[in-house]
This record gives C-alpha cells, structure tokens and sequence, in this order.
C-alpha cells in the first residue's frame, strides 16, 4: 500500500515518524530553518508556500501541519529571531488553504478544532503533552482522555513534586533532561534541546494516522 505523507512545519521529524510508524511510504517535511536531524526527505521552505501549491499536495494522500504557537515559537531567539513576527500565528491561513485543498490531513495547534485531544498517558508515555488536532476534510470519533497515573516531577511554587511524568520544556526546576525527554516521548534521533521540546510524541501522529488508514486504507 503507498502511503505518502506531506509534513509541514516538521522541525525535527516527531510527528513524521508517528506516520512511518503508522505506514507511510514516503514522507516529505518542510521547516522553515534547516533540520539536519529530520530523518525523511527535507525541503528548507515556507509551509504557506507548499500548501499554496495544490498540485504538489495532491501528489500526497496525507497532510499534516504543525504551525508554531504564538507562546512558544522558537523563531524569536538566536539566529532565527529575524523570522519573528511573519510567522507569529499561521493557523488561519495553514487551515483555510487545507480545506481548500481537498486533500485530507490534520492540524495540531492550540488554536487548533479539538477533534482529538491526545495526552501521552494514552499511550503509556511519560509525558503528559495534551496536544489538540484537528481533522481536516476527513472526520473521526475523538478517543476519550484517560486519568493519569500522577503529578508532573518538578518544583512549582516552592514545593517538590514527585510522578511518572517529566516536563519536557524549559529547563531547570526539575524539568526533564534531554536523555529524559528522549525516553518520555520515543525519540532517539536528535538531542537537540529545542527539537525535542517542539517535539509531538510519534505515538500521537501514530495514532491519528491508524483512525484515517482504518477508514481510507483502501484509498491509500
Ligand atoms: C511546533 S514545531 C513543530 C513540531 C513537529 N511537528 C514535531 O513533531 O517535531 C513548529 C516548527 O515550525 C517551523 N516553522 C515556523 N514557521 C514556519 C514556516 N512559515 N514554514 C515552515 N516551518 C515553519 C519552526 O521552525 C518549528 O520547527
């Protein structure tokens, strides 16, 4: 079965790796800095550029976007801070081009419609990272959020806390190390800090890939 998956604001390839996990193919990323580390086939380019191509999305059977989240956005420190403020928050446009497509695929963002709301606990990871999805020309049943095992480990307000899960941003206050965030999230091939706190778990973008092959396998 040819799976071919289209995956824009990709950095290190967390989310390409749930689809080849999932099946895929092929799987192209687009990130707007170079990702030495993404593992699949890399262009350095706009993600508006690509979506605004719908020739080229049609050659995929799935496409998925990350747009950065205005908070968090690593575009405003070091050598790429001169790329703030263009791409601050993308999702109006990332959404209105995908619909505009045809072609079926997801969003994860926090502006993001929640048709999926996925939380590490779900599949057993020791990070709680709730990510929100939304399904774009294709729709799916929303799997339900599971209780978590405990707390996050970290000091918050003065006070030490201890649990099964590791805060995989910042640093300091016992938030995670990087061989930590590794192991939480399933990912072993960058260390680098910031691709890894950018990073979505693969067993999200896994999972999101098996409800749409379950229904459009025949078609992949
Ligand atoms: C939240 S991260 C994506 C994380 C990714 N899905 C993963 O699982 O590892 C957002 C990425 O978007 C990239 N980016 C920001 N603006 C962009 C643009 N206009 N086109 C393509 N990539 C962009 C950033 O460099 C960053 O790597």
């Amino acid at each position: 079965m040819d799976f071919r998956v289209l995956d824009l604001c990709c950095c290190a390839g967390a989310a390409s790796k749930g689809f080849r996990d999932a099946g895929a193919t092929h799987i192209e990323g687009w990130d707007i800095v170079p990702r030495e580390n993404y593992p699949y086939t890399f262009h350095q380019g706009d993600a508006l550029a690509a979506l605004a191509d719908v020739e080229y999305l049609r050659t995929f059977h799935y496409v998925h976007v990350s747009p950065p989240c205005q908070a968090k956005c690593t575009l405003t420190l070091g050598t790429n801070a001169h790329l703030a403020g263009r791409y601050v928050d993308m999702y109006d446009e990332v959404r209105d081009l995908m619909y505009a497509s045809g072609v079926p695929g997801s969003i994860e963002n926090p502006r993001a419609r929640p048709d999926m709301v996925l939380c590490g606990e779900m599949f057993g990871l020791g990070v709680l990272r709730h990510r929100k999805f939304e399904l774009v020309n294709w729709s799916a049943p929303a799997p339900a959020h599971v209780k978590h095992r405990g707390r996050v480990r970290g000091w918050r307000h003065g006070e030490w806390f201890d649990g099964p899960y590791i805060a995989a941003y910042g640093k300091g206050g016992g938030k995670g190390s990087v061989a930590e965030i590794q192991q939480a999230m399933g990912i072993d091939w960058t260390d680098v800090h910031e691709e890894l706190t950018e990073a979505i778990p693969p067993a999200y973008t896994r999972y999101v890939a098996e409800q749409f092959l379950s229904q459009n396998g025949a078609a992949a």
